[in-house]
């Protein structure tokens, strides 16, 4: 069995009291006995729920990883809006960087992509980088990468044929150190296709947004996602 790796996105949504009912939800829906020790769940939250979600899943004793969805590229200092690697450290351990929604909505380059990968590697952040296709540079020191097609990204969004992501992340995947890059898959997963994506031999795990935003819905994702 692989050590399957299950991110969810909420993106831009969730105040202090939905994500409060959303982990004690997923709490009584998820039975954490029955996960695999070497399984990985992984939760992107914004800024202003890392605080919160990190005590109240601790409390909880949930099996949940936190990250944040984005950093800034430069270190601290005179950068009025930014959150800067250092910062995070106190809150999460993972960082999304160069999903498809930053890069088509906030114009991030490759160069910014790079600066944002370098701060989080000084940060001791680890990173979950988004690339559209299989020709999209993968900065230095990034141990996950995402293959997020767009068109099969959020609402109006249609899933890839898994068996087409998984050849494009073979091709992906055979460009750097297989044993260091995990490969994971983003775009329109839920229950129903799970199993399908996960028991592709070049797919390690998932990034799921709409699914993840709903907890019955994400335990049900990580059930089934045992399955394969
Ligand atoms: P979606 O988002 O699951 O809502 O399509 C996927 C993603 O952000 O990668």
């Amino acid at each position: 069995m692989k050590n399957l790796l299950i991110a969810g996105n909420w993106k831009s949504n969730k105040t202090t009291s939905e994500s409060e009912s959303w982990l004690s939800d997923f709490k009584n829906n998820l039975n954490s006995d029955t996960l695999p020790i070497a399984m990985t769940i992984i939760l992107f939250v914004p800024f202003t729920l890392l605080d919160f979600v990190k005590k109240r899943s601790k409390e909880l004793n949930l099996p949940l990883n936190l990250g944040a969805q984005n950093l800034s590229p430069f270190s601290d200092g005179a950068y009025t809006g930014e959150i800067s690697g250092r910062m995070l450290q106190e809150f999460a351990d993972w960082v999304t960087i160069g999903h498809s929604e930053r890069r088509t909505h906030f114009g991030e380059s490759e160069e910014m992509l790079k600066q944002k990968v370098k701060q989080a590697k000084a940060a001791g952040l680890k990173i979950i980088y988004g690339v559209p296709d299989e020709k999209t540079v993968v900065p230095e020191g990034v141990t996950v990468i995402a293959y997020e097609p767009p068109a099969a990204i959020g609402v109006g969004g249609v899933a890839e044929d898994p068996i087409s992501a998984n050849r494009v992340m073979e091709v992906i995947k055979s460009q750097y150190s297989s044993s260091l890059v995990k490969m994971i898959y983003g775009g329109s997963v839920n229950p129903e296709n799970i199993a399908q994506f996960v028991k592709q031999p070049s797919i390690d795990g998932i990034l799921a947004g709409r699914a993840s935003l709903d907890p019955v819905f994400f335990a049900d994702l990580i059930k089934r996602s045992l399955i394969s």
